[in-house]
């Protein structure tokens, strides 16, 4: 349904001086495609670049370079009429943040009514029943439908965000960590809600979290972002049992699992900066199995395995070393 091609985004930094202005490499070169139906998982750390690939996704940011594929046509270039009809209608979105993400002004029937409006959807009879359907959609009471979000608790907001994405009806949710302004207790039931409505509605999903324990079990496919770059990915179950690239094993590590024994890996070095990445393979600043070949250039994407799993490391995981079947010459 969506296909990202080489895809860089990259902003003029907040800070430099006035002659100067370094840019922030936010996404650089990523490749990654979502099919029909398919649920995929993007993890990586905070400033990795997370919501800038969600952004791209869902329309909100144009490449600064490669091409945004929407059932095999340049987003971009679509007339600016039909992208906002047919690709706004088939993409909805879910922030991190219910309490900013919708207006506190607006009674949430305003709220989900509002797409609605703006496509043109049906007669105002109809839209009201559309906006009881969506409430009880997400399993909150009809008299919701008159309460500012201001009203409602973290958990019952993010139900309503999750409605309002459901509005038209889309093919595809991009869920940029929809759990981790809420409390622990009602994280699970957001989560099952979401899992609900796919198994329901039968919708793709791009499910965007720091934490790779909660959504391995979620997803079909994983793709992990480091700085800007992603690094590895393929199907959910390999990638999260036998992942190729150390920093996917760091991730996985860094959260015990109740299933495996796995010694925790510390990274240490620093951090180094989405506007100044270092040359060659992003992570090996911090990677414990870096040498000097790692810094000459960006590693090739290696297949292997099957299942699409690929990854962009020259000194793999044993297991994965094992399975490569072929490395792809990247620019
Ligand atoms: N509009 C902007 N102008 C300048 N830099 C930006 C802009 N938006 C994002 N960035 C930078 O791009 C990089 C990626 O940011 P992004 O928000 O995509 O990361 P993230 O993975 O979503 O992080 P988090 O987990 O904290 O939400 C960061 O270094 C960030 O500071
Ligand atoms: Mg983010």
């Amino acid at each position: 349904m969506i296909e990202l091609e080489g895809v860089h985004v990259r902003h003029r930094a907040r800070s430099g001086g006035l002659f100067h202005r370094d840019s922030v490499h936010a996404l650089t070169d990523a490749t990654l495609r979502v099919g029909q139906g398919e649920i995929v998982g993007l993890v990586g750390e905070s400033g990795c670049g997370k919501s800038t690939l969600a952004r791209v996704l869902t329309g909100l940011q144009k490449p600064t370079e490669g091409r945004m594929l929407f059932r095999g046509e340049d987003l971009w270039e679509m007339p600016a009429a039909r992208r906002r009809q047919e690709f706004g209608s088939s993409v909805g979105v879910v922030f991190q943040d219910p309490a900013t993400a919708l207006n506190p002004r607006m009674p949430v029937g305003r709220i989900l009514r509002d797409p609605l409006d703006v496509h043109r959807r049906g007669t105002v009879r109809e839209r009201e029943e559309r906006v009881e359907e969506l409430l009880d959609l997400v399993g909150l009471p009809g008299h919701t439908v008159r309460s500012l979000p201001g009203r409602l608790s973290g958990g019952q907001r993010q139900r309503v965000a999750i409605a309002r994405a459901l509005a038209l009806e889309p093919e595809l949710i991009v869920a940029d960590e929809p759990t981790s302004a809420l409390d622990v207790s009602v994280r699970a039931q957001v989560l099952n809600l979401l899992m609900d409505l796919r198994a329901r509605l039968g919708l793709g999903m791009v499910f965007i979290s720091h934490d790779i324990q909660t959504v391995r079990y979620l997803s079909d496919r994983l793709a992990v972002l480091y700085l800007g770059r992603i690094v590895e990915q393929g199907a959910a179950s390999t990638v999260a049992s036998a992942p190729a690239h150390p920093y996917t094993e760091a991730l996985l590590s860094a959260t015990p699992s109740l299933l495996t024994d796995t010694e925790r890996i510390v990274l240490t070095g620093p951090v180094p900066s989405a506007t100044n990445p270092p040359t060659g393979c992003p992570f090996r600043t911090r990677c414990w199995k870096a040498e000097d070949d790692c810094a000459t250039a960006f590693p090739a994407a290696t297949e292997g395995g099957g299942g699409g799993h690929q990854w962009h490391c020259v000194h793999p995981q044993p297991a994965a070393a094992l399975s490569a079947t072929h490395t792809r010459s990247t620019s």
